[in-house]
């Protein structure tokens, strides 16, 4: 291992650690669950209520999926910092984005599960997204569904669905860190490793590094666990579903915000679902749409200013997508959204060759 490996290289532990849990507290839950219209609502009050250590095995499960996606987005920011993404290691980000889509999928499909106010009108916005795809939309929507609209059928496929995904990235995970094992892990400077004393074995430096990170990352887990268990829900999921009542101001949960704030934020549904959907996208051609060879943000002055501002253009889309709709925030989504994809497409792409032309000039 690169001797100089900072904190920011613990959250991929803490992602592994997250996952674990969240998939032992999801087989007690399900033990207890029933994926059906009439019973689901009831079957996680009784969890909550009746069952011995429920409530504490469902707060895991709920407090899990926000460390998981905090641990996820970090991890990500450090890739994206430190060019972890480019050469020799762009298979480990494509399974890493790979493991992004199916933790979203899973978290998506979750939420639907206690079949509350927010579970069914969140999964409606998506459905009704789904349906403005031109000639496809309508039937795949109803054929994924079993039917029009959220029902029995959807809402049973939709608990299988979430129990597959969750065990298919236990998979992904190992593609994941086998790819890392060919090429190694990168480091702050970005810059290959040479010399024998510039690495360290894993045991027992990194061990003590992850494990002490570990002890603080479960503490917070901890503290949302035991502390403030509520902090992070929505009210209105403690309502059972009504599909006569729409609730006043549908919120996703923070970990999708961003996301719902890009679907708002453009007047046509199909174009805001196109706009969502390719800001991931996006993601997956940054190891060749960022050409330059310089790794790490550290030697490239340029991206050191642009890319905390893609930073904070998320966390605006993120503060957006949790608030209700006003002009003000509408305006803030369309210039985030706008900037995330300048970012990409333009700025990323002229810093690089600004870089290696220099560079060459530099070696003539
Ligand atoms: C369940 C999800 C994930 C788990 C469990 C996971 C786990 C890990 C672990 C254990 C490492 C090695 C330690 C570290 O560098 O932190 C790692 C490295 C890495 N991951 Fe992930 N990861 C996940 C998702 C992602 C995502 C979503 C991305 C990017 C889109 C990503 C990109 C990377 C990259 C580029 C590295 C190499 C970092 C370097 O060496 O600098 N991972 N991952």
């Amino acid at each position: 291992m690169p001797r100089n490996l900072n904190y920011l290289w613990n959250f991929g532990a803490f992602a592994v650690v997250s996952l674990t849990l969240l998939i032992l507290s999801g087989i007690f839950l399900a033990l207890n669950y029933t994926p059906t219209l009439a019973d689901a609502f009831s079957s996680v009050e009784t969890i909550d209520r009746q069952v011995a250590s429920g409530w504490l095995i469902r707060s895991v499960h709920m407090g899990g999926v926000s460390m998981l996606f905090a641990a996820l987005y970090v991890h990500i920011a450090r890739s994206l910092y430190y060019g972890s993404y480019k050469a020799p290691r762009e298979l480990v980000w494509l399974t890493g984005l790979g493991l992004l889509l199916l933790v979203m999928i899973t978290a998506f499909a979750g939420y639907v599960l206690p079949w509350g106010q927010m579970s069914y009108w969140g999964a409606t916005v998506v459905v009704n997204a789904v349906n403005t795809v031109p000639l496809v939309g309508k039937p795949l929507a109803s054929w994924l569904l079993g039917g029009e609209g959220l029902g029995n059928v959807a809402l049973h496929r939709l608990f299988v669905l979430h129990f597959v995904t969750a065990f298919s990235i236990i998979g992904v995970i190992v593609l994941h860190v086998a790819t890392l094992h060919v090429t190694g892990s990168n480091n702050p400077t970005g810059k290959d490793l040479t010399e024998p004393d510039q690495t360290v074995p894993f045991h027992p430096y990194y061990t003590t590094k992850d494990g002490l990170g570990l002890c603080l990352f479960l503490l917070v887990y901890a503290a949302l666990i035991f502390f403030a268990p509520d902090f992070l829900t929505l009210s209105d999921n403690y309502v059972q579903a009504n599909p006569l009542i729409t609730p006043s101001d549908i919120t996703p949960e923070w970990y999708f915000a961003p996301f719902y704030a890009i679907l708002r934020a453009v007047p046509s549904k199909l174009g805001g679902l196109i706009l969502a959907t390719g800001s991931i996208v996006i993601l997956f051609a940054l190891p060749w749409l960022d050409s330059s060879t310089i790794r790490s943000a550290r030697f490239r002055p340029w991206l050191r200013v642009a890319l905390p501002l893609l930073f904070l253009a998320f966390l605006a889309l993120g503060l957006a997508g949790m608030s209700p709709p006003s002009p003000f925030w509408l305006w803030i989504s369309r210039a985030a959204v706008a900037y995330w994809y300048v970012y990409f497409l333009g700025l990323l792409p002229m810093i690089a060759r600004r870089e290696q032309a220099s560079r060459r000039k530099e070696h003539f």
